[in-house]
């Protein structure tokens, strides 16, 4: 299994705080944004991370991160020159991939889960992650029959069909560079990765499992603060 963190978008809705820096370098209590991301894939046992920037700030993200030694890791980077959707990680990333498994996370998403079993059972297909949120507008939106089987997935529909937002954290087999090569952009110009994983829904291949613990987007001034909150408290409890 390989990792992929996607950190590239320019983070338009973070300003001034993103004007001379990227939303993943941002600090969230006493670590950078991407630390929590990288934690998650480290403590699933990903050693094998590819890391994609936008061009702006790839200097720091070097600086910060580098080879990945001190994290007994290897990085590999990649620059995305737009921001041009979540699934075009899987084209920028299609030699890194090659023909092994890989776990997307978001460079702006913290989780309290741990990934590892999820991780170590997945076989092929998809594996995304839901949970209940108040704001689902904003996401992702899981719809569900009443066995709790996935129906469909939309973009951040005006009318959500649920509660449940697809979270920041996507498992797919290695047909997911083809599949996105099929994709179409959206009419936000952007290849999504929720229609990525309606082509997986609809091959009957998707198994959407759910997030117990916490889990913050911090894509916006609330979310960023609810994030240093939750940091805070954990760093303290531990
Ligand atoms: C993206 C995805 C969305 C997902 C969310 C999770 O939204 O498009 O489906 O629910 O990440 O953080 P964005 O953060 O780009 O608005």
């Amino acid at each position: 299994m390989k990792g992929i963190i996607l950190a590239g978008g320019s983070g338009t809705r973070l300003r001034p705080l993103t004007k001379v820096t990227s939303k993943q370098l941002l600090p969230i209590y006493d670590k950078p944004m991407i630390f929590y991301p990288l934690e998650t894939l480290l403590k699933a046992g990903i050693k094998d991370i590819l890391i994609i920037v936008a061009p702006d700030h790839a200097g720091d993200f070097l600086k910060l991160l580098g080879s990945g030694q001190e994290f007994g890791c290897k990085f590999t980077y990649e620059i995305q020159d737009k921001p041009d959707g979540l699934a075009q990680a899987f084209i920028i990333g299609q030699n890194f991939i090659g023909n092994d498994s890989v776990t997307l996370i978001l460079g702006d998403n913290l989780f309290e889960d741990d990934f590892s079993d999820a991780i170590r059972s997945f076989k092929s297909g998809g594996r995304i992650f839901a949970k209940e949120v108040t704001d689902p507008e904003r996401f992702g939106v899981v719809e569900f029959d009443d066995q709790r089987r996935a129906l469909s997935i939309v973009e951040k529909p005006t009318e959500p069909k649920s509660n449940y937002a697809v979270t920041g954290l996507y498992i797919y087999d290695s047909t997911v560079v083809e599949k996105v090569k099929n994709l179409q952009p959206s009419a936000r110009g952007e290849l999504e990765i929720t229609d990525l994983n309606n082509v997986y829904l609809q091959e009957g291949s998707l198994d959407v499992a759910f997030v117990e613990g916490k889990w913050l987007d911090t894509g916006t001034f609330e979310s960023l603060f609810e994030a240093i909150v939750f940091a805070r408290d954990r760093s303290r409890a531990a």
